[in-house]
């Protein structure tokens, strides 16, 4: 299976989203950070705004919910089509019940951990998910430095999945660029979220092909 490059549109031109999309054709997704000045320190954007998005654009998107009360909040964006729903488990009082919810709604059901959070503790989860997101910065806002004491935890929870016979994808997200993308991969995420590094660089589609060029 090939890696996924996702870029996130956190640090592109908010007022722009649709033609900030646009620069993007060689990405595998949207990111989309939902932030509630709550669960972090930041505010982005809600459910309306992703709704008018999706009429915009036709990569998936990859919702990335950092935001308190998700399990009130997770399924609409399932519902409104976009195809991959991510809830922190720190947020969330019933993971189980969400990410079934979330396969029932037609999208991909995936749980992501402050780098903080130990992945042991969810090892049974493990066959309710799509995606398993390792956060390599405190999540919240993008261009902080990649956070190398996370790669013991991505090789942990690919070790977890195989043990179990399962395949799953590890998204990381947070930091990823020129420098860092192949230590991550080497580490087991096939999933990369990659924000600043793409949208500061003169040509972010060619930064893209750049990074992917980067992972074996
Ligand atoms: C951070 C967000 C990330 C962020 C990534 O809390 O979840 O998706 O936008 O941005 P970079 O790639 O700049 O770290
Ligand atoms: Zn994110």
């Amino acid at each position: 299976m090939g890696i996924m490059i996702n870029t996130s549109v956190l640090n592109a031109d908010l007022a722009n989203l649709a033609a900030e999309v646009a620069k993007i054709p060689s990405s595998d997704g949207v990111h989309l950070d939902v932030a509630d000045n709550h669960f972090v320190p930041n505010l982005t954007f809600g459910l309306p705004v992703v709704e008018s998005l999706r009429k915009h654009v036709a990569l998936p998107m990859d919702i990335h919910l950092m935001i308190s009360n998700v399990d009130s909040w997770a399924v609409s964006y399932a519902e409104i089509g976009c195809e991959s729903v991510t809830f922190h488990v720190e947020a969330s009082n019933a993971p189980i019940r969400l990410a079934r919810q979330l396969r029932a709604a037609g999208a991909k059901a995936a749980m992501a951990l402050k780098p903080a959070t130990s992945i042991e503790p969810y090892a049974e989860l493990l066959p309710e998910l799509d995606m398993i997101l390792l956060m390599t910065v405190e999540p919240g806002f993008g261009g902080q430095a990649f956070l190398d004491l996370c790669l013991p935890k991505i090789r942990r929870t690919r070790e977890l999945a195989k043990a179990r016979g399962i395949e799953i994808a590890i998204q990381v997200d947070g930091g990823i660029n020129e420098e860092t993308i192949a230590r991550a991969a080497d580490a087991g995420a096939d999933t990369f979220v990659a924000g600043s590094s793409v949208f500061s660089a003169a040509n972010p589609d060619q930064m893209l092909q750049s990074l992917r060029a980067l992972v074996p």
